[in-house]
């Protein structure tokens, strides 16, 4: 089968596509053909050996598909020609041919298409962990997410009013992310330069409820800042490369909360949550009240300039890559 693989350390231009044996069926999982592979920024970090998992040489790139079900276990709840999305966390899913856990694959709903499956596990089930469970996001709340026009950003704009936020400002570095948010559901838009002042007067000098942010980096006590009396700023990534200090100070002065989220080592460490997860999410996405994303697709003979696109910064929502 086809494959995009990473032999060598040295970054997403280094992917290769690769002729390989197809993977072998495992008990307790099933075996999808792939039609497509999301992409998120641990995939940027695993081709340099940054990530906290590091699979060993060579490692196809990428953690989730959707595609159609080969091969399923007797008692598996997806049987052989289901349309499926599943996780294969992480890396062995930009493959023609990919194996998952049976816990970890769900039917995907007649509305979606198999491109927009393949970018909705990762992303959106971090952002419901992140807003349901580590933001404790109350009816009516508003939301900020910063780096708005990626893939977290973008499923944050798409999923928090399903969820029950009244808000969702987004913070972009340019105009044309800036169209991407507003495509994906924000209710306004700030850009980076100045984001602070402009938060601080669309709420009235309030300030928000809850910060998501994936970026990290220099902006993080204005973050801080943003925030209205208990408010939550959830820490979820550093795609800005620095990891922010905080004074805690400033957590008591107003009542607010820095919150660590961290979905993988939630679902690795409690069992049967994902399907809780999808149980709540699946019925959104069915009935059209959470959108689906909207990906950038790429050909898998040019997966490096996919996963190149969210290190370089040019992505503009979820990058899905396609492998039929
Ligand atoms: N905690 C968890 O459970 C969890 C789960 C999934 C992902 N993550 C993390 O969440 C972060 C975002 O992932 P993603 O897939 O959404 O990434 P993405 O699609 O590449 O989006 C990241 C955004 O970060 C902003 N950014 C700021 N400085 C940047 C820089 N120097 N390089 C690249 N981007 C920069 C960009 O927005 P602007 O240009 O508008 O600033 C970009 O759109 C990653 O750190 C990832 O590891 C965490």
């Amino acid at each position: 089968m086809r494959a995009a693989q990473v032999s060598k350390l040295e970054g997403p231009e280094a992917i290769e596509i690769v002729d390989i044996p197809e993977p072998a069926s495992q008990a307790g999982a099933v075996v999808i053909d792939v039609h497509a592979a999301g992409v998120a920024f641990p995939d940027v970090l695993m081709t340099r050996g940054l990530y906290q998992m590091k699979p060993e040489l060579p490692f196809v790139v990428g953690g989730e598909v959707a595609g159609i079900v080969r091969e399923a276990p007797e008692d598996a709840h997806v049987r052989p020609g289901d349309r499926v999305l599943a996780l294969t966390l992480l890396g062995n899913a930009m493959a023609e041919v990919a194996v998952a856990p049976v816990q970890m694959v769900f039917r995907l709903p007649d509305n979606i298409s198999l491109e927009a499956g393949a970018g909705i596990l990762f992303n959106d089930l971090t952002v419901h962990f992140c807003l349901r469970n580590r933001g404790r996001l109350a009816a009516g709340e508003t939301v900020l997410v910063h780096g708005a026009a990626g893939g977290i950003g973008t499923s944050t704009l798409r999923m928090a009013g399903a969820l029950g936020a009244g808000r969702v400002i987004a913070v972009v570095s340019t105009e044309e992310k800036a169209a991407v948010a507003r495509a994906n559901g924000a209710t306004n838009v700030v850009l980076t330069d100045g984001w602070l002042a402009a938060v601080k007067e669309l709420t009235g000098g309030r300030g928000v409820d809850i910060v998501l942010d994936p970026v990290g980096g220099d902006r993080f006590t204005d973050s801080i800042r943003s925030l209205a009396s208990a408010g939550r700023l959830l820490v979820v990534g550093f795609t800005a490369g620095e990891i922010p200090i905080v004074k805690v100070n400033r957590l008591l002065l107003k009542n607010v909360e820095v919150v660590g989220a961290a979905w993988g080592e939630w679902v690795l460490t409690h069992p049967g949550y994902l399907q809780e997860q999808w149980a709540e999410v699946e019925p959104l996405l069915a009935a059209g009240k959470i959108a689906p994303p909207q990906p950038v697709v790429y050909p898998l003979e040019q997966a490096a300039a996919a996963v190149a696109s969210l290190d370089n910064r040019t992505a503009t929502g979820k990058v899905v890559v396609t492998l039929r």
